[in-house]
């Protein structure tokens, strides 16, 4: 008996001072397993009396049951334990600030020049494109200003021979789609781009700009639909609440001819300094194209009507967003420029 209390309480001792599962499994193996000291002590059992025998039985089925209750309590400690030693260790702060990666932001220009392209092409329309540097006949001729044409004057041109020039529109866009259709409508396009003019740079010329220029050609088209168009365009570029006007003008390549101005968005139309008091802003040209233009790009003038218009993409973007000055869109300087970056 005695020693059955003995291998007990060392047991327990053992168990209590195992740090680690391993240690544990080991006290376990020695004291429950085969050969174990309660083991060799119930083989014992043999040569003792009667009475004795089952007392002594009975003892070492408790100790052998203590000692395997203190080592699952044991157990359950350790692995606790262990568990939150890995937890500690493998512990991320996810609190720690990230790197910031500076993300660029779009150019005014592109953001403008984007939300047009979104706005056509939501109508149906195509994005054409046409080169920088043009010949003479696409960016004069076929836009019905022959050679020695005073309406040539209005575009101070950057001429790299006699027939090779820096497009002064993105009109001729409108001479290239039409010939690559072949007299086949309908046409659907928008064409920007950039530009180019002799003119002095100041508050509100460069000698470099962008434009976007429309064209629609199908059977059946109106003034009308000019007009609607530009509205669509008006409303959704500067607001809501934008009224259109047309006032009749002149541009070769288109007949009638037409300047557009939308209602003031800082006064509404009462006159303000923005609109000169006028309660009017002038966007665009435009008109129906002169069916000379579309004879000479393959079209039947008989069949297809069109209209074009052209809208500067600086002066859009300077009205849009209060600018008074069209040098900040080529200056790059990145504390005016990232006022457009993407928030959020
Ligand atoms: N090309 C003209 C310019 O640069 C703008 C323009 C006016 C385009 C009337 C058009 C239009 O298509 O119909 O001044």
């Amino acid at each position: 008996m005695d020693e059955l209390l003995k291998i007990r309480e060392e047991a327990i001792r053992r168990i209590k001072e195992a740090s680690n599962l391993k240690d544990l499994n080991s006290v376990r193996v020695s004291y429950l397993g085969k050969k174990s000291p309660i083991q060799a002590a119930m083989k014992s059992m043999k040569t003792m009396k009667q009475e004795d025998r089952a007392s002594f039985g009975k003892i070492s089925n408790q100790v052998k049951q203590e000692i395997a209750k203190a080592i699952e309590e044991m157990k359950a400690n350790l692995e606790e334990a262990e568990m939150n030693a890995r937890l500690a260790s493998e512990r991320i702060d996810i609190t720690l600030p990230s790197n910031v990666v500076p993300i660029g932001s779009l150019h005014p220009i592109s953001v403008v020049k984007d939300e047009l392209e979104e706005l056509f092409l939501g109508m149906g329309y195509e994005v054409a494109e046409g080169p920088e540097v043009e010949t003479d006949i696409f960016n004069f001729q076929y836009m019905n200003l022959p050679k020695g044409h005073p309406a040539r004057d209005m575009q101070d041109t950057f001429y790299i021979d006699e027939n090779t020039l820096m497009r002064t529109h993105t009109s001729p866009v409108q001479a290239h789609v039409m010939l690559e259709k072949e007299g086949k409508g309908p046409i659907k396009v928008i064409c920007p781009g950039k530009v180019y003019r002799r003119d002095d740079d100041d508050a509100t010329h460069s000698h470099q700009f962008a434009q976007c220029e429309g064209l629609v050609i199908d059977k059946n088209i109106t003034m009308g639909d000019l007009k609607g168009t530009l509205e669509v365009f008006a409303k959704h570029m500067f607001g809501e609440k934008r009224e259109i006007r047309l006032r009749p003008s002149y541009f070769p390549f288109t007949e009638p001819s037409v300047e557009v101005d939308i209602s003031c968005m800082n006064c509404g139309g009462k006159g303000c300094n923005i609109c000169k008091g006028t309660g009017w802003i002038e966007v665009l040209g435009a008109g129906m194209v002169n069916p000379h233009v579309l004879e000479m790009c393959g079209f039947d003038p008989e069949v297809y009507q069109g209209f074009a218009f052209g809208i500067g993409l600086e002066r859009c973007a300077m009205l849009k967003y209060g600018m008074d000055n069209i040098r900040d869109f080529f200056n790059n300087d990145l504390r005016f420029l990232e006022q457009f970056s993407r928030k959020g």
